[in-house]
């Protein structure tokens, strides 16, 4: 199985070697727990190390926000995006029609960005944030299963956020993110103490124990030989 290096300082020691490449992988946390930082760290990184181009997809209504995270680490994306190293998209998500009709206008811009551009690591961030624009949970749950369906068939590895409750053994918001996921890697936020724990990852013998994680001023830094105790998470 071929690996793509997550650019996550210590994480692919955990995952043998990197994310199976084509996986979908859903990242989840409780809020604060550096989703954001984490994804964008991937597509970063991913452009500048390995010189592949990536697309972070976003509901962020205020672009701003995405820059302030950057810049807090001197990520300077600006050349990269010229060069459409680095490509942000936000979803358009006011509802015209209904919002399987939008969903579906959104995946194939989604797969033109991503043909056009050859991108080969792809975020979406969050989909609890765009799933909470729909009201009914069973409608949620099958437009999140298109949409992952959807984003399995381009040929790019992806990362896709949910936002969790804070409970250490919920890893998704709507109950069925991780059973589309190929892996699931969960972030836990126990002030001032911040850990992160791979729960599946298929076809990868991955670490089965809860690592500690630094933000270092170049982002996050995973301590793979370290290990925290499940009773420690709160
Ligand atoms: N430069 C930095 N140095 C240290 N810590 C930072 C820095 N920038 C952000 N943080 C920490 O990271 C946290 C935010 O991380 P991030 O936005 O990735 O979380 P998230 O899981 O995406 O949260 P949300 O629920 O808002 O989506 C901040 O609340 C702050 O504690
Ligand atoms: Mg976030």
């Amino acid at each position: 199985m071929e690996r793509v290096k997550s650019g996550i300082k210590g994480l692919d020691e955990l995952i043998q070697g990197g994310l199976p490449q084509g996986s979908a992988i859903l990242l989840s946390g409780g809020t604060g727990t550096c989703k954001t930082i984490f994804s964008m760290q991937y597509i970063y990184n991913g452009a500048l190390m390995y010189n592949e181009p990536g697309l972070f997809v976003t509901i962020e209504a205020n672009p701003k926000n995405i820059a302030w995270n950057m810049e807090s680490f001197g990520w300077d994306i600006r050349k990269m995006q010229e060069e459409r190293k680095i490509n942000i998209y936000r979803l358009h998500l006011a509802p015209k029609r209904t919002f399987g009709e939008l969903l579906n206008e959104e995946l194939s811009t989604i797969t033109g960005i991503v043909k056009e551009l050859g991108i080969k690591r792809l975020v979406v961030d969050s989909t609890t944030a765009f799933a909470s624009l729909i009201e009914d949970p069973s409608t949620i749950r099958s437009l999140l299963f298109k949409f992952a369906d959807g984003l399995k068939e381009l040929d790019c590895t992806t990362i896709f956020t949910s936002e969790t409750r804070s409970t250490k053994t919920s890893f998704s918001a709507y109950g069925v993110e991780e059973f589309m996921a190929d892996g699931v890697i969960v972030l836990y936020f126990t002030p001032p103490n911040r850990s992160i724990f791979v729960r599946k990852m298929r076809g990868t013998n991955h670490s089965k124990t809860v690592h500690p994680f630094e933000i270092t001023q170049n982002g996050i830094v995973i301590k793979p030989k370290e290990q925290v105790l499940w009773e420690a998470i709160k």
